[in-house]
């Protein structure tokens, strides 16, 4: 994980690191460190607080026109000064920063130290200065790759070298890294939202490669051997810049709030009513090639994991194809089955995400086709995809993904419904699924206006040793969504099952007043989902129910009752996942979490 950023120009680097490393934040907040090249020495300073903590410690710094910064997710040692990047070499000339892992990291440390190196922190990035030390005679380009010939594992890294102000070396190998193309400036970052207020010509840096840039130039060379490589300049559209909280005390709520406008915008333009169709423009399919797709197969992590899942389930139920989703980090190690005719979609919020690169190459390399779902223009993922969905959530800034997940499964919707119509859907039925999903935004608006007695729910959990989520089809995916939200955001023991799975073990945690939550709104699983209530019931636990409005059995049933406007089954993760948001939110808030940037986590997870 972690986010890099290095500028050279004819400006003061410092405050352009600072702003960059805000921009990088959603990489990572352990801590964060910043090298300048200051009177032919490095100026080093590291906090082990938040970039805001760095920023408050440099103010009135060099004036320094070549540096280095660096906001960390810790992978190897705990969170301290010492393991704060930049990392230097024995004499302090050499500085580095480092996103990825060095996978031999034990041998290399083990190799140094015999050559009399002392170490200063627990990472594994420290080798890369001592051996790019070890290979320097002057040279820093060649110093750079000949020390990256030992590292296995992931990079990007940006290099400073003491004697060399007027340069940065970069390599990459794994890790995105980009370089901003000024004008008399020239900037690295792990991705391009960190340059874009500065330029939008970017370099994309691919595996294998090395750049050295200056004021003035940027180039690009193959990693081991040194040849020249001449990289395409391409455009940066669109900005996820700092986004506004909007007078909201947290991104998460504002992001909450905005799902009627995120799914809106989601919808917009693909949606066709009288045809009761859909198009998808990024998808460049005509309808010969969705005939000729068989099976559907959805990639993701986390929250898109699930979103994923509810898309998978809305395909095979109204096209009549198989489809599944997968986490990307088995699917990726397991050696699968790409069939000819499948079609495999990518789903992730930031397009970055480690895993679901690595999903995506496995499919690529065994000749498959991968679409991106994606909400992040121009990331890794909607590159190395090159056709797909955009899901125009706008920028998700709260660790806790929310918005992303409801435009993540209407963007599938379209999807289905486009599938759906070229087989099993009829005009009549077309048409009333468009017009089902043209009315989401609306119904999600009308839920927020009144989302139930939420604080009753939150009351429930705070204290609870254990929390169930249960649901069946599709609020099976909806019970998983809102238990990793309770988790990641209250910190809350619990987890989700599909509520018929429950007798087979989960039932045995509950006790009497055990916090249950249900998610059951009137489909086709509803009457099956009562017995299961009646069995938690019998144990004393209890039940918190979200159901469709004027579901009197329901009521009568719930110890906390969360109605929600009525929808089709397909839709229902669109309008359930709200009061789980709402409740992870209110507990994290009654708990004092830390909402927007919850412990351990970072938004985008760029190692595996
Ligand atoms: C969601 O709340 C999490 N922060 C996390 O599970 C996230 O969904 C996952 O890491 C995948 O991220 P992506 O959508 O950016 O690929």
């Amino acid at each position: 994980m972690c986010g890099i950023i290095a500028y050279v120009g004819p400006d003061a680097a410092l405050p352009k690191l600072i702003e960059g490393l805000r921009r990088l934040e959603y990489r990572g907040y352990d801590s964060a460190g910043v090298a300048l090249i200051a009177d032919d020495d490095l100026w080093i300073r590291k906090d082990t607080g938040r970039v805001a903590a760095l920023a408050a410690q440099v103010e009135g710094g060099p004036t320094a026109q070549t540096g280095i910064a660096h906001t960390r997710w810790a992978t190897h040692g705990g969170i301290s000064l010492d393991n704060a990047h930049p990392h230097v070499d024995a004499k302090s000339r050499i500085a580095v920063v480092h996103n990825g892992i060095v996978e031999n990291m034990t041998a290399l440390v083990g190799m140094l130290k015999e050559e009399g190196v002392t170490f200063t922190s627990e990472t594994d990035t420290e080798v890369i200065p001592h051996l790019v030390r070890r290979h320097y005679d002057g040279d820093p380009v060649a110093a750079v790759r000949e020390a990256l010939q030992h590292v296995r594992g992931t990079f990007g890294v940006a290099v400073a070298f003491a004697d060399h102000p007027e340069l940065l070396v970069a390599a990459r190998n794994g890790s995105p890294l980009v370089i901003g193309v000024g004008d008399g400036e020239n900037i690295i970052a792990s991705d391009p939202q960190a340059v874009v207020a500065h330029t939008r010509q970017v370099v994309y840096m691919q595996d294998g490669e090395m750049a050295v840039i200056t004021a003035d130039s940027v180039k690009v060379q193959k990693l081991t051997t040194g040849v020249k490589i001449q990289s395409e300049v391409a455009t940066i559209e669109g900005d996820y810049g700092p986004a506004e909280m909007e007078g909201y005390p947290h991104f998460m709520l504002k992001e909450i709030f905005e799902q009627p406008r995120s799914i809106r915008r989601c919808l917009r333009g693909r949606i066709q009513l009288r045809e009761g169709n859909a198009k998808l423009g990024g998808l460049n399919m005509d309808p010969r090639d969705i005939v000729a797709t068989n099976r559907v197969i959805n990639l993701g992590c986390g929250t898109s994991y699930h979103a994923g899942m509810a898309g998978a389930m809305a395909v095979e139920a109204l096209a009549r194809i198989p489809a599944r989703a997968e986490i990307a980090s088995e699917f990726r190690y397991r050696h699968p089955i790409v069939p000819r005719d499948a079609m495999f979609f990518a789903i992730s919020q930031s397009g970055e995400t480690a895993d679901t690169l690595g999903a995506i190459h496995e499919v690529q390399t065994k000749g498959g086709q991968v679409m991106g779902c994606v909400n992040v223009v121009g990331s890794t993922i909607a590159r190395t995809c090159g056709r797909g969905v955009y899901v125009h959530s706008g920028p998700e800034i709260a660790v806790a993904s929310t918005k992303a997940f409801t435009s993540q499964v209407s963007a599938l919707l379209v999807f289905t419904l486009m599938l759906a119509r070229t087989r099993n859907l009829s005009l009549q039925q077309g048409r009333e699924m468009a017009a089902e999903l043209e009315a989401m935004p609306d119904k999600v608006a009308r839920y927020l206006e009144n989302p139930g007695p939420i604080d009753e729910a939150v009351a429930a959990v705070t204290d609870a040793r254990y929390v169930l989520f249960l649901g069946r089809g599709y609020s099976y995916p909806v019970a998983l969504e809102g238990a990793l939200k309770l988790k990641e955001i209250a910190y809350i023991p619990c987890e989700a099952y599909p509520s018929g799975e429950m007798k087979h073990g989960p039932i045995a945690m509950l006790d009497e007043g055990a916090p249950v939550i249900a998610v059951t709104p009137q489909d086709s699983q509803r009457e099956k989902a009562i017995s299961n209530m009646k069995e938690v019931e019998a144990r004393g636990a209890r039940l918190i129910v979200i159901h469709t409005e004027g579901d009197e059995e329901m009521e009568a049933l719930a110890d906390v009752s969360i109605p929600v406007p009525a929808v089709a089954d397909y839709a229902s993760p669109l309008i359930t996942v709200l009061p789980l948001q709402l409740l992870a939110y209110k507990a994290g808030l009654a708990l004092e979490r830390d909402i927007d940037k919850p412990r351990n986590l970072a938004k985008s997870v760029t190692v595996e």
